[in-house]
């Protein structure tokens, strides 16, 4: 594929992710604590979260693997990054959640499926496609640098947030508490936070439109659901801390 089409695909999906961020000011994605019964036939959440999440890892895989060029060994790293983020979600992190007998729409999983696999096919492609664009000194670049220092922050946030999250029904607890500790202090969502910080650390580190495309998406996916799940924090405690924003520090 020349790099005018290929460049056309990135930026249509990013202008589909556009009019999705549009859609989920009046929509709630319903799983989670948001689940509804109206959304068809559901499965369980944890093979939903595997079905959802492993096919990114395969398709980035073998698109970065079986693409047009041999890669430079630059882009190893990226391949490494990208793939410990993606065998922690699809496999590790669904068996640590507390999940048991909880549910999810297919439809809700089936459209992950496809958010995922253009996300996998976009970065997988890049890296192998214009692999060669990158040089052993690209490690010493600023953006390289400082893309790493954000992508590192935004991963351990999105894990110390997880972890709190998942330790809230520790000793067989069921149902929803208020959260708090490290950034629990400011936000609602800080993994939310933690993975928008992430993908633009990995957008900036890799410089490349492909990453941009996937940091855009997980912004227009994850800000709105974490505005949802911060109203529904305070319409559910009364002692809600009231001076916690949304997902962004001070911000919203
Ligand atoms: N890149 C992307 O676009 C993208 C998209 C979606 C998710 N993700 C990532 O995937 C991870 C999970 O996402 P999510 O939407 O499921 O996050 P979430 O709504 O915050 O839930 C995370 C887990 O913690 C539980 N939980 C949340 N709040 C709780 C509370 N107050 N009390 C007790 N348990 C609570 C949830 O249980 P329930 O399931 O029962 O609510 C779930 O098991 C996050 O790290 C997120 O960043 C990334």
């Amino acid at each position: 594929m020349d790099r005018d089409n290929f460049y056309f695909i990135i930026w249509a999906w990013v202008f589909l992710g556009m009019a999705v961020f549009v859609l989920l000011q009046f929509v709630t994605a319903p799983y989670g604590r948001h689940s509804r019964k109206n959304w068809g036939p559901v499965i369980p959440n944890r093979t939903g979260w595997f079905i959802m999440e492993f096919p990114v890892l395969l398709v980035f895989v073998l698109c970065y693997l079986l693409g047009p060029s041999n890669p430079h060994p630059v882009t190893w790293i990226f391949f490494a990054l990208f793939t410990a983020h993606y065998i922690n979600r699809s496999v590790i992190y669904p068996w640590r959640t507390h999940t048991a007998g909880k549910t999810m729409p297919l439809v809700v999983a089936l459209m992950a499926v496809l958010f995922n696999v253009v996300n996998g096919f976009i970065n997988g492609y890049y890296f192998s496609a214009f692999s060669r664009e990158y040089t052993w000194e690209w490690l010493t670049d600023a953006r390289f640098i400082i893309g790493a220092i954000v992508f590192a922050a935004g991963i351990l946030i999105n894990w110390w947030s997880d972890q709190i999250l998942i330790d809230l029904r520790k000793g067989g607890k069921k149902g929803y508490f208020i959260p708090r500790g490290k950034l629990f202090k400011y936000v609602s969502c800080p993994n939310f936070f933690g993975e928008i910080l992430e993908w633009t650390g990995f957008a900036i580190l890799t410089w490349s439109p492909a990453a941009l495309a996937f940091a855009l998406w997980t912004f227009f996916n994850l800000v709105p659901r974490a505005l949802d799940h911060h109203r529904w924090y305070r319409s559910t405690f009364p002692d809600y801390p009231p001076q916690r924003k949304a997902v962004i520090p001070f911000i919203l």
